[in-house]
């Protein structure tokens, strides 16, 4: 595997391995890998001859400078644990390479899609996003890029965003990875005190606990109308975990983001919430049997 930090380089090896017939996949992150990120490249791996991975600590996209300053670095270990999982060539830029002095193009999906949930509790996070995903996409000249479900909105808006500007890449979503307890893995876990790490596991215990909800509709429960659902689901939050400060737990159209009344086939339940000072964004996809 070979690392590489400017946007030369990786447009030369990628060059490369396209003459030599290979197809191209792409996994970006932010680093401080974990098992959610490397099944991303083990699925590239599977699927594409040549597998490239940026980790890139984006600024933009922070809409809290704190958030920003204490997002984990260990570069080291990352480059360690891609090579493992199958990459061939990390791209791991300095910010001016991929934001030069005067650097002045956003791309923004102008649509409802930014500006709930995620984009109503972070502005501008979205545009961040799409700026520079829309950047690396270019970059790297990927046929399929790989992002996962644990993020739901943002890839929901990544679609959108390669659609409107008829990008060539396939945008390829994978299964959220979890720990043994069912917490969606994330870089933000390792913020967690002890104590939180286990407040925590009502998360996952929500998200079950809808499609519960959803399997014992009656007449009289409606549990199949999404409000009902999320009321439920706020009521069970707050008794068991009443430190927890709530963001949005909503019943959303998978596709729209929008809320939901009633479930007919297929719901995502969404979550933002912060547990000991830390949040956290989980998503769960509950099915009418
Ligand atoms: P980051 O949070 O590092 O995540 C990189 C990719 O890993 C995203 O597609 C994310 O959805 C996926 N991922 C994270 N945790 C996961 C889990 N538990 N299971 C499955 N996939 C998981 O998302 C970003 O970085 C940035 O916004 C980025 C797209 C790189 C743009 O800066």
């Amino acid at each position: 595997m070979q690392t590489v930090t400017t946007i030369t380089d990786v447009r030369k090896r990628v060059a490369e391995a396209k003459a030599t017939g290979h197809s191209i996949g792409f996994i970006p992150t932010m680093g401080a890998l974990h098992e959610g990120h490397l099944a991303l490249i083990r699925r590239a791996r599977q699927e594409c001859g040549f597998v490239a991975v940026s980790i890139f600590v984006n600024p933009t996209q922070f809409n809290e400078k704190r958030d920003l300053e204490v997002y984990p670095r260990p570069l080291e270990q990352d480059l360690l644990s891609s090579a493992e999982a199958g990459a061939d060539l990390v791209f791991a830029p300095e910010v001016g390479e991929i934001y030069p002095a005067g650097f002045a193009t956003q791309v923004v999906v102008d649509s409802p899609l930014t500006k709930a949930w995620e984009g109503y509790f972070r502005p501008g996070h979205f545009a961040g996003v799409t700026t520079v995903v829309a950047k690396l996409l270019h970059i790297a000249q990927c046929d399929r890029a790989y992002f996962g479900e644990k993020d739901w909105q943002q890839l929901a808006v990544v679609n959108q965003m390669v659609r409107d500007l008829s990008l060539p890449t396939v945008i390829v979503s994978c299964p959220t990875v979890r720990e043994a307890d069912g917490l969606a893995m994330s870089s933000r876990n390792a913020r967690l005190s002890a104590e939180s790490r286990k407040t925590a596991k009502v998360i996952p215990y929500l998200l079950d606990t809808a499609q519960d909800l959803l399997d014992s509709v009656t007449a009289e429960t409606q549990t199949d109308k999404g409000p009902v659902i999320a009321a439920w689901l706020r009521t069970l939050l707050e008794s068991n975990a009443p430190e927890a400060k709530l963001d949005y737990l909503v019943v959303v159209d998978p596709e729209t983001l929008a809320e939901v009344d009633e479930i007919t086939e297929r719901a995502l339940v969404i979550i933002a919430v912060h547990i000991g000072g830390v949040r956290l964004i989980d998503n769960r996809v509950i099915v009418r049997r």
